[in-house]
């Protein structure tokens, strides 16, 4: 009897970290962390639409230049289609599905193929012709003037495009990655479809390396791109990482030795620890470190090194400098729209992790080596804090959890949907809704905003843009990492 309760006593010990520790519901926040793309669909919408409170918008993008650009996705809470940052997150949304699709339930693997063809759609439109790429829709300056749904929309659709004279590597080159990447997200399910986006791939890698530059060197693009989304750190990380996607969805040597006989002209030992929409680099080494880790390419080892030093970066056990946290633990890096930093950081440990513990190998950090479960537990941490650990107890992401951002800077959100409203809300007429302290009446279910500040205070402003505003490339890289957390709750 004693013993019995003993032992009971026991297991009520071992059980308690999992009680106390609440666990989240990563399968819930994945479902919303997708559905999320179907808010921020531009042009026809199909009937299968979930999000209903948005309708068909700028179905005639392109035609100021004669061309078919409707669809894609509108970057944040404004309706410009900017491709560069478009492209990155068609990427990081077929990165998920690529590392961690195969531990998604089949209804939320097949939402994410597509979103995923969603972008790839649209991308394929920007490349259909020879030595030119559309890499924008919508004047930038007239629309973020204007508080308007997007089915409203009426101010200027302007076309932007980079060609042979205005080139512009670094768009074209990351439009060459998302190809890549979405052909072998998507090609378990359509074959055909996959060789046309890898020959896609192809061509606007080979348009990006033969026709060099940034395209925010040119006047006009960058009145149009900058300053929203201008190319600071220069097209060659994204020329080293066209070239990594494209060797990994095409198995061609020819791209493997573009990396080993241009890495060092094109800065792949620059090692710089940053990954995002304007720079690779973080990305780029872990990408390509696979190939070494499986024992492939020997030549490939300042990759897995450059990897390795990041990664030192971002567990405390190193004794490397630290990346900077927020006091409540967030990774923080200043500049606004944090949380693109913190999910494609968690992205990267999470994809680092698997690399390494399939070929049971282990982060190098000096006179310590790290193992793949550190990785991951950095990771958790960070998508334990959006989704509610934190000193706010309140969750990131939109609909998920009690507590979420009701006021988020997003024009179709806060601005009441046609259903309800169906006359027009003329540019400025849709200021007052701006101004409101009401909460938005159409929650864009699976957003996550840019999060608080460096002393972990969010103030839930709709002006504050910086803190409240959503973005497509916060949400691409958690898909895949809530895709792992949904299947491994306790790592
Ligand atoms: C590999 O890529 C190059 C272009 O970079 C191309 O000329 C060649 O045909 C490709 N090889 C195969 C087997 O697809
Ligand atoms: C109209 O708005 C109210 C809240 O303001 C909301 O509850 C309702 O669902 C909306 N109706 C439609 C058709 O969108
Ligand atoms: C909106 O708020 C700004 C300041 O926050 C103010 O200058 C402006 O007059 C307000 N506009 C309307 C229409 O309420």
């Amino acid at each position: 009897m004693e013993l019995k309760l003993c032992s009971l006593l026991l297991h009520l010990l071992l059980l308690l970290p999992l009680l106390v520790g609440a666990t989240h519901n990563y399968g819930d926040a994945l479902s919303k962390s997708i559905l999320f793309f179907e808010g921020q669909r531009s042009g026809r919408l199909p009937p299968d639409q979930r999000v209903r409170w948005r309708r068909d918008s700028a179905i005639s993008d392109g035609s100021e230049a004669g061309v078919d650009l409707e669809g894609g996705y509108y970057d944040a809470g404004d309706n410009v289609k900017f491709g560069f940052p478009m492209a990155f997150t068609t990427t990081m949304l077929a990165w998920s599905v690529i590392e961690f699709g195969e531990l998604m339930p089949f209804d939320e693997l097949r939402n994410a193929a597509t979103a995923v063809r969603w972008a790839s759609d649209y991308l394929l439109k920007t490349i259909a012709y020879p030595n030119r790429l559309f890499i924008q829709v919508g004047d930038p300056i007239r629309d973020h003037n204007c508080w308007e749904r997007p089915e409203d929309m009426d101010t200027l659709r302007t076309v932007y495009s980079v060609s042979s004279e205005k080139p512009g590597s670094d768009v074209a080159g990351e439009t060459a990655a998302a190809l890549s990447a979405a052909s072998m997200a998507l090609r378990q399910i359509d074959a055909g479809y996959a060789d046309r986006l890898l020959e896609g791939a192809f061509k606007a890698f080979e348009f990006a390396d033969t026709y060099r530059g940034a395209y925010s060197d040119d006047p006009e693009l960058k009145a149009g791109g900058c300053p929203f989304y201008c190319d600071f750190d220069g097209y060659q990380d994204e020329l080293l990482w066209g070239a990594a996607w494209l060797r990994r969805a095409s198995q061609n040597d020819s791209f493997l030795n573009y990396i080993q006989n241009n890495g060092k002209t094109l800065g792949a030992d620059d090692n710089i620890n940053e990954f995002g929409w304007d720079n690779k680099h973080a990305g780029l080494n872990i990408l390509v470190s696979k190939e070494f880790l499986e024992g492939k390419v020997f030549s490939l080892q300042s990759y897995k090194e450059s990897a390795d030093s990041f990664m030192c970066t971002l567990v405390p056990e190193s004794s490397s400098p630290h990346i900077q946290y927020t006091p409540g633990g967030l990774i923080y890096k200043p500049g606004g729209s944090n949380m693109q930093h913190v999910t494609s950081i968690a992205f990267l440990l999470l994809t680092y992790a698997n690399y390494l513990s399939r070929t049971s190998q282990y982060v190098n950090c000096g006179s310590i080596a790290i193992s793949p479960a550190s990785l991951r537990a950095q990771a958790k941490k960070q998508v334990d804090y959006i989704l509610g650990d934190n000193p706010s107890k309140m969750s990131y992401m939109v609909g998920y959890g009690d507590k979420f951002p009701q006021r988020i800077h997003h024009r179709g959100s806060s601005l009441p949907s046609i259903a309800n409203h169906s006359e027009f809300i003329a540019c400025k007429e849709g200021t007052i809704y701006f101004n409101s302290s009401n909460p938005n009446p159409n929650p864009l279910i699976g957003a996550i905003v840019g999060g608080p500040g460096e002393d972990d205070i969010y103030e839930d402003d709709r002006a504050d843009f910086r803190k409240s505003e959503p973005t497509t490339y916060i949400n691409a890289p958690l898909v895949g990492v809530l895709a792992y957390f949904a299947a491994n709750p306790n790592l």
